[in-house]
């Protein structure tokens, strides 16, 4: 095979990265049908749609457990292993863990070039020992797409970690990273973005979220989660759901990458947004004051997105000068409600004492 045959690694994949995700709606009808897991020292598990598995192993200590992997979300080989790993170890921190050991999950193509393989590899390496972990193995299949990831072990103490599904009345949301990765992932594809955007776009995707983890940690919080696949709505509705609380979500306070605005006027959504969107839809109550562009964002799947933080009002200075000591770029989302009519009311934020109910 020539160069000028081996495609891009964007070519080689029908979608992109969290984009390529199952629907949440097939997925729900699925795992419904198949039994739960129950054990004792099993302190979470597949019921509340968390980041990971939490297994005590004794009063001091609970292991971690995920795994996750993708399609490739840009063409350089290295940027995209730094990108799945990112994402694979930010379940970890979801959960307020600490990641420990990672293996690779790989399909490559056989056609991929040595030096491709290897530089997704070595991307993924270094994720892994920038998070302090250890890679100690994996698995490859040949596949006409090319996919990688991470399943890892992580530790955290059995009464200290943070589930999804522990949010409380009364506290507030924090983001800690902008939202707009599938819109320009989508822009990425089509060649639309330029080399500022692009950079801009793989740096955000690659960060780990170790030191939003870590302020989190230090401060304390009720409840966390990643935003990922489901989008900014789609997992602030599972916190909903699993906490038994609703949220309001302000539009006009979410941190936006630079363009995505601009590219979602356009109409550049991927696929996954409208997925998403019909299957969270009858539970959020979207204020008419949101702009349609702001609506397609709330749904757009992410790849490597921030965290989701629901902490007490009583320690949100204490977050905020964390997260900037930890050099954490975030913003002030929403509020947590009691259970009201619905899940997640998404309206933009006019005053600092308005409610929607
Ligand atoms: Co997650
Ligand atoms: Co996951």
């Amino acid at each position: 095979m020539t160069k000028e045959q081996i495609k891009k690694l964007t070519d080689m994949s029908r979608t992109s990265g969290w984009a390529a995700k199952i629907g949440p709606d097939i997925l729900a009808q699925v795992l419904c049908k198949l039994p739960k897991t129950k054990h004792d020292n099993l302190l979470v598990g597949i019921d509340t749609a968390d980041d990971a598995a939490i297994y005590k192993v004794n009063d001091d200590l609970a292991l971690v457990e995920t795994l996750d992997f993708f399609t490739p979300v840009v063409d350089d080989p290295y940027s995209f292993g730094q990108i799945a790993a990112a994402n694979s170890l930010s379940d970890v921190y979801a959960m307020g863990g600490e990641p420990v050991i990672c293996m690779n999950i790989a399909c490559f193509p056989k056609e991929l070039p040595k030096k491709t393989i290897e530089n997704i590899l070595r991307g993924g390496y270094d994720k892994v020992t920038e998070a302090g972990a250890l890679l100690v193995g994996g698995h490859t299949v040949d596949d006409k797409e090319p996919k990688y990831g991470l399943s890892i072990t992580g530790y955290v103490h059995p009464e200290k970690y943070l589930s999804n599904a522990s949010a409380k009345a009364g506290d507030i949301l924090i983001l800690t990273k902008p939202i707009g990765v599938g819109v320009l992932n989508t822009a990425l594809k089509g060649g639309l973005l330029n080399d500022k955007e692009i950079k801009n776009l793989i740096e955000i995707m690659a960060t780990l979220n170790k030191n939003a983890k870590d302020a989190m940690v230090k401060v304390g919080a009720n409840s966390c989660t990643d935003i990922t696949g489901f989008g900014l709505l789609g997992h602030a509705l599972e916190m909903a759901a699993g906490s038994k609380v609703s949220i309001n979500i302000f539009a006009n306070k979410i941190p936006v990458i630079d363009g995505a605005i601009d590219y979602a006027k356009m109409g550049i959504i991927p696929e996954g947004t409208y997925n998403n969107k019909k299957y969270a839809e009858k539970n959020i109550l979207i204020d008419e004051s949101v702009e349609r562009e702001m609506v397609d964002l709330g749904f757009d799947p992410q790849t490597s997105g921030g965290l989701l933080i629901s902490l007490s009002k009583e320690n949100a200075d204490d977050m905020k000068a964390a997260l900037e000591n930890f050099g954490v770029k975030y913003g002030v989302i929403g509020e947590v409600l009691e259970e009201a009519e619905y899940k997640i009311y998404y309206k933009n934020q006019w005053g600092d004492y308005e409610r929607a109910i």
